[in-house]
């Protein structure tokens, strides 16, 4: 038997060492057409990058700075390393109020010329695109005046300036959030077609728990409160935003908040180690999330601007697939875990394993629980932009510093396609988001443990056979056309008791074949079970979602009993 390949990372040094691997040669990962795909496109087709003024600068902004920020983004490579977007946050208005007109105007002290002359600034001078903040009550969250009731006007009034980005915060708000929220996403469209050459704007909604209708509304949408500059901050952040995962994808994106790597003006600043912000920007490399630079690009130093601009940590977060990378093991005590999502390549994915406890320790992963099937595989370092060699069946980083991370690419085979007859239970799939914990295999979705569920029921029916989820969740299976059916019996599962209300849906190459509609919990005042079928001929994935549906997450423990999909053989 081959040892598995060990990586040392030793306490705080970005270098790494290989010190022992059983295996040569790489594998040459599953050929067929599945990969890669095209770019979708719009407006955010990837995460959204950018700098924006709030982490560091508060209200302490103007003009000159962030016009100074917009050059320095672009002397320092950080344009180059594919940062667009410079925001700007709450403050720059005039907090006396409205002009005669009605319209926003700046605060004449830090923006004497205008937002138009920055965004002219910002466009032409660097080739970047500007951002602004703005609040859908009757006030901003720094009590500047908000938009309420000023929705178009304000968008053309934005428009007008040359925006191309609206941060939207939930303030000093009393009335319907999504009505709110669609009435500026409405007047944004408006507004963005009748510029001179129409784009349009990137909707970034500042408001949380509103993930249903912020998919269809947004571009990317809050999932956590105020990020601050601490390792805690980001951690909690980071939790929390991961069981959202199965909303993320192209132009709709959950966002843990902006970067605090290389902030220095928070109350908290200097408590976060160089370790702990590489792993911040893994994490959110990992996760797909936005990645909108928060520090001060102008005095920037040597580490903290190659974490920020290192491109293959940014490809991994940039990745055309758009998936969020989803933790796909734990340590019982929660310290250790691996992060993994897809890549737009045959075989390939990214990896993260994180440290969050204490000590030094060793993380290891297997190539199933990353997706892909046993054999061979070859890894690389991203942070470090080194290969590391091959590697059979698992593989382990040791010495993992406290709160550090390893971010790797690991290349290997796709799991098998499936033949004849097969229940999706006993499948490797390709990649699974889940509300709570992991996607269960024969069992229902427990909570937030892997394992914890019980015999799958729906409507008092046994399945032997399963998938148990707990809204919102995806699974993705590739079938390299080879497949003609789908069917499964779906339902809330019976171990809710009476609770729960959830959206079962089947989706092939991005067009939606079956849909439940809302199945709730309560036996006998609906159904509650279901059979979906599906036509999967000449279909190259097949993905399963399960969506809240309206009532929120609440024992949202949806199962699919004996789904199987019906294949020639394998290719
Ligand atoms: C809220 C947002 C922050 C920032 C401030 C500005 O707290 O979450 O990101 O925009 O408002 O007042």
């Amino acid at each position: 038997m081959r040892l598995p390949c060990r990586l040392l990372i030793p306490s705080l040094l970005l270098t790494t060492t290989l010190v022992a691997c059983g295996s040569s040669g790489g594998a040459p990962g599953d050929v067929d057409d599945d990969f890669p795909l095209a770019l979708v496109p719009g407006p955010a087709s990837t995460p959204p990058m950018g700098w924006n003024s709030w982490n560091e600068f508060q209200g302490g902004i103007n003009e000159t700075l962030i016009e100074a920020i917009a050059d320095a983004m672009v002397a320092n490579g950080m344009k180059d390393a594919g940062y667009q977007y410079v925001n700007i946050d709450d403050t720059w208005s005039n907090k006396t109020g409205r002009d005669a007109n009605g319209a926003l105007q700046p605060d004449p002290g830090k923006f004497p010329a205008g937002i138009a002359a920055v965004a002219d600034h910002v466009h032409v001078t660097d080739g970047l695109k500007l951002g602004i903040y703005g609040d859908r009550g009757t006030q901003t969250c720094g009590g500047y005046p908000g938009s309420q009731g000023y929705e178009t006007q304000d968008a053309n009034t934005f428009a007008t300036w040359g925006v191309d980005y609206l941060k939207y915060d939930n303030c000093n708000a009393s009335l319907n959030v999504e009505t709110q929220y669609q009435t500026m996403q409405a007047a944004l469209v408006q507004a963005a077609a009748a510029k001179p050459s129409p784009t349009p704007f990137v909707f970034s909604l500042c408001a949380w728990q509103f993930y249903q209708w912020g998919v269809t509304t947004g571009n990317l949408w809050r999932t956590t409160g105020d990020i601050k500059d601490t390792w805690d901050s980001i951690f909690a952040n980071l939790m929390n935003d991961r069981s959202y995962a199965a909303y993320a994808g192209p132009n709709g994106w959950n966002d843990p908040d902006m970067l605090e790597v290389g902030v220095t003006d928070d109350e908290f600043s200097y408590s976060v180690n160089h370790t702990e912000y590489q792993s911040h920007f893994s994490l959110w490399a990992i996760t797909a999330s936005p990645l909108i630079m928060g520090n001060d690009p102008r005095t920037v130093t040597g580490d903290i601007k190659n974490i920020l601009t290192n491109k293959e940590v940014i490809a991994l977060d940039q990745d055309a697939l758009g998936l969020q990378g989803t933790e796909v093991w734990e340590s019982g005590d929660g310290n250790l875990s691996v992060w993994a999502k897809p890549l737009n390549a045959a075989g390939a994915r990214g990896v993260v394993l994180l440290n969050a406890g204490a000590a030094l320790a060793d993380v290891t992963f297997t190539l199933p629980l990353i997706g892909l099937a046993g054999g061979s595989a070859t890894v690389r370092d991203l942070v470090a932009q080194m290969d590391l060699g091959a590697f059979d069946d698992s593989y382990t980083v040791a010495a993992i510093p406290s709160h550090g991370t390893a971010t790797l690419k690991v290349t290997g085979t796709e799991p098998p396609h499936p033949s004849g007859t097969a229940d999706l239970s006993d499948l490797t799939w390709t990649y699974a988001a889940n509300g709570l914990g992991p996607v269960e295999k024969d069992m229902s979705n427990g909570f937030s443990a892997a394992g914890d569920g019980a015999p799958i029921s729906i409507a008092s029916t046994p399945y032997a056979k399963g998938l148990g989820m707990a809204a919102p969740a995806a699974v993705i299976y590739r079938l390299n056309k080879a497949c003609t059916s789908f069917t499964a019996d779906v339902g809330v599962d019976d171990a809710a008791s009476g609770q729960g209300s959830v959206v079962f849906q089947v989706w092939a190459d991005g067009v939606k074949l079956a849909d439940s509609g809302t199945l709730t919990g309560s036996n006998g005042m609906n159904p509650g079970k279901q059979t979906l079928t599906a036509d999967l001929t000449g279909k190259r994935r097949l993905k399963l979602v399960v969506n809240n549906a309206g009532d929120g997450a609440s024992w949202d423990r949806a199962s699919w009993g004996n789904p199987q999909v019906i294949c020639t053989a394998k290719k």
